[in-house]
């Protein structure tokens, strides 16, 4: 106890503060809760459904649920693209993004097989132009984990030379496709007003992340590992580029089939996208690790 007590009184006085006061302060403090800790009360307030519908309220808390795990595995992304992680953790962590996305994948039936087809049809003509198009925590991620220039479809990438300047890449990524019409140069209200609010913070997080994303990291780290290590590594990255850019969006596209297809007309989306085939992962290409897989591989990706 004596012990503990004067590595508490070192640290205290080592960071500026009185041992003395902070220990007197101690006694008044209230116990924590679990519900203060966690902030269910807060939590629970943020679900305010735009209708009467029922089935609204399992939309908005899925979607919520699934910023939170964006938000874990941007968590990890932090700390990857931070240059300070060594190579047995890098492995570690790209694991828990592939279990965070696990549990994106297999929880989506909670939307494609849990609202009733009748109400969803309703409540979602009151949410246009919002669409999870809009999911800002889904662009950060994409940015952190590869090089810009790799989220810009092959058919795009004649317009890039060396001189492109950072944010004129933009009009050319991949999700540019969901909003942008290049022949009459206008842009979907979902994609402006998306652009208006978070552009500028795309923009700084690509300049950042230049040499920093997840792909540069691993380019480094993977000079100095042995070739078996290099391979577990390889096999964790792989892992998460197939999970990430193939089965999540394949179980989300079906969920929009089920919803916008099913009953034998294609409905449009609240985004405006010509969604099945802009939503189809071997339409959009999005790989982050090219280098890491084969031609084969490569040739045949998410081709159902
Ligand atoms: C019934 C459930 C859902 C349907 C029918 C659906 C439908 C769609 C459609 C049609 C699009 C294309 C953009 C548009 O025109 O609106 C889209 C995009 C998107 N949705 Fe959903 N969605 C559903 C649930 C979710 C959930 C739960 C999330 C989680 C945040 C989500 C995230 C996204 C994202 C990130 C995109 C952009 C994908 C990309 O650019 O590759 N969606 N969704």
């Amino acid at each position: 106890m004596e012990n503990l007590l004067n590595q508490l009184k070192n640290k205290l006085q080592s960071s500026g503060q009185d041992p003395e006061n902070y220990l007197k302060g101690l006694q008044y403090n209230r116990p924590i809760n679990y519900w203060d800790y966690v902030q269910v009360d807060t939590l629970l307030s943020l679900q305010n459904p735009r209708t009467e519908f029922k089935d609204e309220t399992i939309f908005i808390v899925y979607h919520q649920i699934t910023e939170l795990v964006l938000n874990l595995i941007k968590h990890e992304l932090n700390q990857l693209c931070s240059g300070t992680v060594e190579a047995k953790e890098f492995q570690v962590k790209i694991y828990r993004m592939v279990r965070y996305t696990d549990l994106l994948i297999s929880s989506f039936s909670i939307m494609n097989k849990g609202m009733s087809y009748e109400d969803y049809n309703q409540f979602r003509l009151s949410l246009a132009p919002a669409s999870g198009f809009q999911s800002a925590q889904f662009r950060f991620i994409e940015l952190m984990c590869t090089d810009i220039d790799l989220l810009i479809p092959t058919f795009l990438r004649s317009n890039i030379t060396e001189n492109t300047k950072l944010e004129e890449k933009f009009d050319y990524l991949y999700w540019q496709e969901a909003g942008y019409n290049r022949e009459t140069k206008t842009k979907t209200r979902t994609l402006s007003d998306f652009e208006n609010r978070y552009l500028p913070e795309f923009i700084a997080l690509a300049s950042k992340m230049k040499d920093n994303n997840l792909y540069a990291q691993y380019k480094k780290i993977a000079q100095s590992l042995s070739a078996n290590d290099k391979q577990e590594l390889v096999n964790a990255l792989k892992a998460f580029d197939v999970k990430y850019n193939i089965e999540w969006p394949m179980v989300h596209l079906e969920t929009a089939r089920t919803y916008l297809l099913a009953k034998g007309e294609a409905k449009t989306a609240t985004g405006g996208s010509q969604w099945e085939k802009y939503l189809h992962p071997a339409f959009q290409r999005r790989i982050y690790f090219p280098e890491l897989w084969s031609q084969n591989e490569l040739d045949n990706w998410a081709k159902e």
